[in-house]
């Protein structure tokens, strides 16, 4: 069905390493995690266990995808935050950045509501698709531009709660 891209372990170290270097660049600041739901939940829960220093959480929902395997461009708030966020250090977690339609326009956004700082850790990035250039500070994985599916990214809703990253075969969705 799929083949691993990225095991489970490697995930895991990635995260251990983007935590030591956002405690360190927090080491003053509590951030304010914004995950990117549904992709972001799992890179985002465990994000959250690693960080030495305390973080708090907050979810939007924001589709550009559908059941499509290529961007629409259209950006849709399912769901807003909860609160405030004038004067927080907000950290977009985002599982990934493809074209960077999603990013770019959520970004804009969030600095639209007079946050004092807004930053993005994403697990994985495609440079090889990338649209639009967004400034992101954390990267865990720069991967070829192929689709990839599990640890929150899905394919029409499946496989999502894969504990790994794999290749979806080009078969499954042609
Ligand atoms: C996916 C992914 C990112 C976005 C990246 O979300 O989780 O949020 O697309 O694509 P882009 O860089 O081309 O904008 P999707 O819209 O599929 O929603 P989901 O997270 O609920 O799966
Ligand atoms: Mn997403
Ligand atoms: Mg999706």
């Amino acid at each position: 069905m799929e083949a691993t891209l990225i095991s489970a372990d490697d995930i895991k170290t990635k995260i251990d390493e983007l935590a030591a270097r956002i405690d360190a660049d927090y080491a003053d600041r509590e951030p304010l995690l914004v995950g990117v739901l549904k992709g972001a939940v799992m890179f985002m829960s465990d994000l959250a266990r690693a960080l030495s220093r305390p973080s708090e959480m907050e979810f939007m929902a924001c589709s550009s995808y559908g059941s499509s395997t290529t961007s629409s461009g259209v950006v849709r708030i399912l769901k807003d935050l909860d609160r405030d966020v004038t004067g927080r250090d907000i950290l977009i977690v985002e599982d990934i950045i493809d074209s960077g339609l999603t990013l770019s326009w959520l970004l804009k956004n969030l600095q639209a509501r007079n946050p004092r700082s807004v930053e993005v850790v994403a697990l994985l990035r495609k440079p090889d698709a990338v649209k639009v250039q967004v400034p992101v500070k954390y990267v865990g994985f720069e991967i070829p531009n192929e689709f990839v599916v599990g640890y929150g990214l899905d394919y029409a809703e499946r496989y999502r709660d894969l504990p790994y990253i794999g290749r979806l075969k080009p078969s499954v969705y042609a």
